[in-house]
């Protein structure tokens, strides 16, 4: 096979553009080879059961499906009915980045709340979680949560709790997209159960793919009494991998042992030395604190033109010229200081 790009090349686009961690490519190797039954039926997806168990608890059952916008349609679907809505961020992927899915594909009406760092507290559910009993009105029923946020910050398991008991009180469940929750464990040091069943969160959309899988994401219902039909919505939504075995062996690799933390943690430690390196620097706005592996910065724009040919990242909003830099598993330091250097050097052109 020819090699058709240069493999030194990294940016700070997304972690979802780094390849495969060698522990997972060894993974799928090593689960290959020989018939295994289709749909999920195998050795790996039955042992994957147990391994979800040891992160969140008795009551997690975990359904693989191909990616992270169907891990939250399928989550929200299984946890509403026809006339419920679900109240979340306004800057939350499944409002901002799912293409329209959760409304076009699931049939599911969000309730938006504008906040200053991404994060809902019990005073801004309020702003939505209301006309109980109205029939003009979708009904809420879910609050959805990201840990980490789509602008970086992380919940606390305390600030996870306070959602949770003010949705619970209010009779609404707790949908958790946990595309990045590897990493907001890590930044905070607590075990993953910490920011999920610990806290009250009743189904977690359980992220692989930025964490080093080649693909897979998971359901992860951790309150049996929150979603139905989990395993028939899978289905129709597209998401029941006949070569399940693949996907399973991948997230075994990655928690079963610590894999998921060294990742997270490196990420993680690569986005704080990003920041360190280039908030000094004049011309240079961090306005967000970096509290995982996402930096946004505000530069001039022709600077973002002309490192932007060097590097890829993305305009986070044009109008500011605020940028995302995001680290990824592996993000070594070099990349990190070449990143730096050459940032500094546009400045000063
Ligand atoms: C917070 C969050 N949720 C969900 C997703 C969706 O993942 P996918 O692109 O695999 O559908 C992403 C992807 O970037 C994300 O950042």
């Amino acid at each position: 096979m020819t090699v058709r790009h240069d493999p030194r090349l990294k940016g700070f686009a997304s972690d979802n553009y780094a390849g495969v961690h060698p522990e997972i490519l060894q993974a799928i190797a090593d689960a290959n080879g020989g018939h295994q039954i289709a749909y999920g039926d195998d050795v790996y997806t039955e042992a994957l059961q147990e391994v979800f168990r040891h992160h969140f608890g008795e009551r997690a059952q975990a359904w693989p499906v191909f990616n992270g916008t169907a891990a939250n349609v399928v989550s929200l679907r299984a946890m509403t009915a026809h006339w419920e809505a679900v109240i979340c961020a306004e800057t939350a992927h499944i409002n901002t980045d799912e293409g329209g899915a959760p409304e076009v594909a699931g049939g599911i009406k969000l309730l938006t709340v504008p906040t200053p760092d991404g994060r809902l507290t019990p005073e801004l559910i309020d702003r939505q979680a209301w006309g109980f009993g109205d029939v003009h009105r979708a009904q809420p029923k879910v609050v959805s949560i990201s840990n980490t946020t789509e602008l970086g910050t992380v919940y606390t398991p305390a600030e996870i709790a306070a959602v949770c008991a003010h949705a619970h009180d209010l009779g609404l469940l707790v949908h958790l997209d946990g595309s990045r929750l590897t990493n907001a464990a890590a930044a905070l040091d607590v075990p993953l159960r910490a920011l999920t069943t610990d806290a009250g969160v009743d189904v977690l959309s359980f992220g692989g793919t930025k964490i080093g899988l080649l693909y897979g994401e998971a359901v992860v219902v951790l309150n049996p009494e929150a979603a139905t039909g989990v395993d028939y919505i899978r289905k129709t939504f597209m998401q029941l991998s006949s070569k399940m075995r693949f996907v399973s062996a991948q997230f075994e690799a990655l928690l079963a042992g610590d894999l998921w933390l060294r990742n997270a943690r490196r990420a993680n430690a690569m986005g704080r030395r990003l920041a360190a390196a280039v908030e000094g620097l004049p011309g240079v706005e961090v306005p967000r604190p970096v509290e995982a592996n996402a930096v946004f910065a505000i530069l001039p724009k022709d600077v973002t033109a002309r490192l932007q040919k060097r590097f890829r990242f993305y305009t986070w909003n044009e109008a500011t010229g605020e940028v995302r830099w995001m680290c990824a598993w592996d993000t070594t330091e070099e990349d990190v200081d070449a990143f730096a250097a050459a940032l500094a050097e546009e400045l000063a052109t």
